[in-house]
């Protein structure tokens, strides 16, 4: 069993259901992810991974089901309640998604300016930009524009970037993908260290196996539109049922 499972969830899904016309995408989700963790969904493209985020963060309204984070059930919030909660929680999107036109100095302090309620006006952002670029084993680069960076550095600013919020959670889409494997693996340990100095929870979507090994505490497999399977990595990589097994393949 989950050790964490006495604890209440920091955030808890239930019953989720989503479909656009026909296309049931998902029917009756379940997540709780505990204080700490790092839970990892993998699904097959088109399974609803990305949409089941949207729904998290209120970029979509599910047909029915209910979402809590932090205790607070996300249809009862008001659009301010909503934006303090994402405060809370950090994003990174797949390919990083920086501002090209900003340097990275500038990228980073974006959302320190957006989230003036959480942080105050904060006048010097230099120190918390320099840390968050430490933080990720970025030097040097503050001054570059995004298009002078590699794919593997865009990704660490991109995750000092939300690192600078100091979030409660964080949210990883596909944190590896598109990467050579040596700079895949070295963001998947700055993932693993940013759990452990700043306990935060994370969701981890990704299909790259070797994350999964290294980062999971559990896993919960979507398909069809429901939690298949739940476990650790070591629970699930064994399974003999074949739907699970064709994710270890
Ligand atoms: N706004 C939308 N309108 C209509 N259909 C949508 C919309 N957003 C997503 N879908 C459909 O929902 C399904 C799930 O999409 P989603 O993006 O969640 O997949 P995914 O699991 O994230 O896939 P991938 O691994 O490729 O990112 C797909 O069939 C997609 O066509
Ligand atoms: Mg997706």
């Amino acid at each position: 069993m989950n050790p964490n499972a006495a604890h209440e969830p920091i955030i808890k899904i239930e019953n989720l259901y989503k479909k656009y016309g026909d296309n049931v995408v998902l029917d009756g989700f379940n997540l709780n992810l505990y204080q700490g963790e790092n839970l990892v969904i993998m699904g097959k493209s088109g399974s609803g991974k990305s949409v089941m985020i949207k729904c998290l963060i209120g970029l979509e309204i599910p047909d029915s089901g209910t979402i809590e984070i932090m205790s607070q059930k996300l249809e009862h919030l008001s659009l301010k309640a909503l934006d303090e909660i994402r405060a809370d929680i950090g994003f990174l999107f797949q390919g990083s998604a920086l501002y090209d036109s900003m340097t990275v100095r500038e990228n980073l302090e974006f959302p320190l300016r957006r989230h003036i309620s959480k942080f105050g006006n904060v006048k010097d952002t230099l120190p918390l930009v320099e840390e968050a670029l430490q933080n990720v084993g970025l030097k040097n680069v503050i001054d570059l524009m995004p298009n002078e960076l590699s794919g593997g550095m865009k990704r660490r600013v991109a995750l000092a970037r939300t690192l600078i919020l100091k979030p409660k959670i964080i949210i990883y889409d596909e944190p590896t993908t598109g990467l050579d494997p040596i700079t895949s693996k070295e963001i998947i340990l700055l993932m693993k260290s940013v759990q452990e100095k700043y306990k935060t929870s994370s969701i981890i979507i990704t299909h790259d196996v070797d994350c999964a090994r290294v980062i999971a505490n559990r896993m919960i497999l979507l398909i069809d539109g429901k939690n298949y399977a739940e476990g650790t990595f070591a629970e699930l990589s064994t399974s003999q049922d074949p739907k699970v097994k064709a994710f270890f393949k």
